[in-house]
């Protein structure tokens, strides 16, 4: 079908798209209206952890659709007590509350912090948050985040959250009052351009909430179930947050997130937090199958042994052609161009013909990388000759 008998009239602006329409979908590519078709290597803002409409999420939904769609959140349901569990046994966390996006489980976590301040630390409140993170786009977690300019986006901003730097344990330690009640970070910035936090500063981090009897939330919802070569990125520094956020990657594709904590951290109490939606049979039953795959036996070792493919190419070809480097961890990174010439190369990856490539610039200066896990390496070497293409034409 051609784009101008598609009714995308209808739809409320938000940003600019190109003039396509995606119809379908398997592994790493993405077919158009046209029947051209992609190489995806930004899988739905690092979304798709296993590709687009994998097999075994396929079957999960079907069967699931068929069995019980929504029994009301105010009932226990199967999966969203199997999926708890396997969340609960593969991390340091106990009890889990499921969530639709991102933004609405640090919504909870800013909720569940603040309960607890009110329980157990005379009333603080204070959320300490970094220059750069990004949170979400509620009102609550764009004032969470750093994002240049979101202070005024929607003014006046919901407070409570003073803002540090990031890797600067200097500038937490001075923020911190008898007001504080968290610290809330990305373990690896992601809108902000790939900046991971260093093992020393999260355990410096760690070290310094303990003392002060703060709690330490990480958001994974980006960094999460997979991303980072691990099944959490916390896991990287050796580290046990209390508090762990994750949305993207856990439902594959469709609209899951999960709040976690410790035990002595959950402390809602009854009528506190809650949702029409939240662990919801169906959304809950795919990621049961997501999460499944990502703790088979050698799925995880084959992510960093891809990954370190994909960082030694991109290191290469930063060598090769002059640039500034390469930096992420697992499947999630940058390769610095040290000049904006991003958006120039992501709207040219597209254009390429006969089969175009999905890239994205975070930042002017640089390229994402956030690929499917299950990515071979036939399909990394392939958007390396489409890159380098589209490089030979722009720089
Ligand atoms: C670290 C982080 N937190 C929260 C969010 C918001 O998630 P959602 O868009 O599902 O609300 C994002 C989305 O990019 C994110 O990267």
């Amino acid at each position: 079908m051609n784009f101008q008998d598609y009714p995308v009239q209808s739809l409320m602006y938000i940003t600019d798209r190109p003039d396509i329409v995606f119809t379908h979908g398997k592994g790493s590519w993405l077919h158009d209206n046209n029947g051209k078709r992609y190489l995806d290597f930004i899988q739905g803002w690092a979304v798709n952890a296993l590709g687009h409409c994998n097999d075994a999420m396929i079957d999960a939904l079907n069967r699931q659709a068929q069995r019980l769609i929504n029994p009301s959140p105010a009932f226990y349901n199967e999966p969203m007590a199997r999926l708890a569990k396997l969340l609960t046994d593969n991390s340091c966390f106990d009890k889990v509350f499921f969530a639709n996006s991102g933004a609405e489980a640090n919504e909870g976590a800013i909720k569940l912090a603040r309960k607890w301040g009110r329980k157990f630390k005379g009333g603080a409140y204070e959320i300490i948050t970094f220059n750069h993170g990004f949170h979400g786009r509620t009102l609550a977690t764009m004032s969470a985040s750093g994002k240049p300019g979101w202070d005024a986006l929607y003014a006046p901003q919901v407070p409570g959250f003073p803002k540090a730097e990031f890797n600067d344990i200097g500038s937490v330690e001075k923020l911190i009052t008898d007001k504080t009640v968290a610290v809330m970070l990305e373990p690896i910035q992601g809108e902000a351009g790939v900046v991971p936090a260093s093992g020393e500063f999260m355990q410096q981090l760690r070290a310094l909430t303990r003392e002060r009897g703060v709690l330490l939330i990480v958001d994974e919802v980006q960094s999460g179930c997979g991303r980072a070569g691990t099944l959490f990125a916390y896991q990287l520094s050796g580290i046990e947050p209390d508090i762990m956020t994750l949305g993207k990657g856990i439902g594959g594709g469709v609209p899951l997130a999960a709040l976690l904590a410790r035990d002595e951290i959950a402390c809602f109490e009854a009528g506190d937090q809650g949702g029409t939606y939240n662990g919801n049979p169906l959304m809950s039953a795919v990621g049961e199958a997501v999460i499944s795959q990502l703790v088979a036996p050698g799925f995880l070792e084959r992510v960093r042994e891809n990954a370190r493919y994909l960082s030694d190419r991109l290191l290469a070809l930063s060598d090769a052609r002059g640039l500034a480097g390469e930096r992420g961890e697992g499947m999630l990174r940058a390769l610095l161009l040290g000049r904006d010439v991003g958006p120039q190369i992501v709207q040219k990856a597209r254009e390429l013909a006969p089969e175009g490539l999905l890239l994205n610039a975070a930042r002017p200066n640089l390229l994402r990388f956030m690929p499917a896990l299950n990515v071979t390496r036939a399909e990394i070497d392939q958007m390396f000759t489409m890159l380098d293409n589209v490089l030979d034409q722009v720089l």
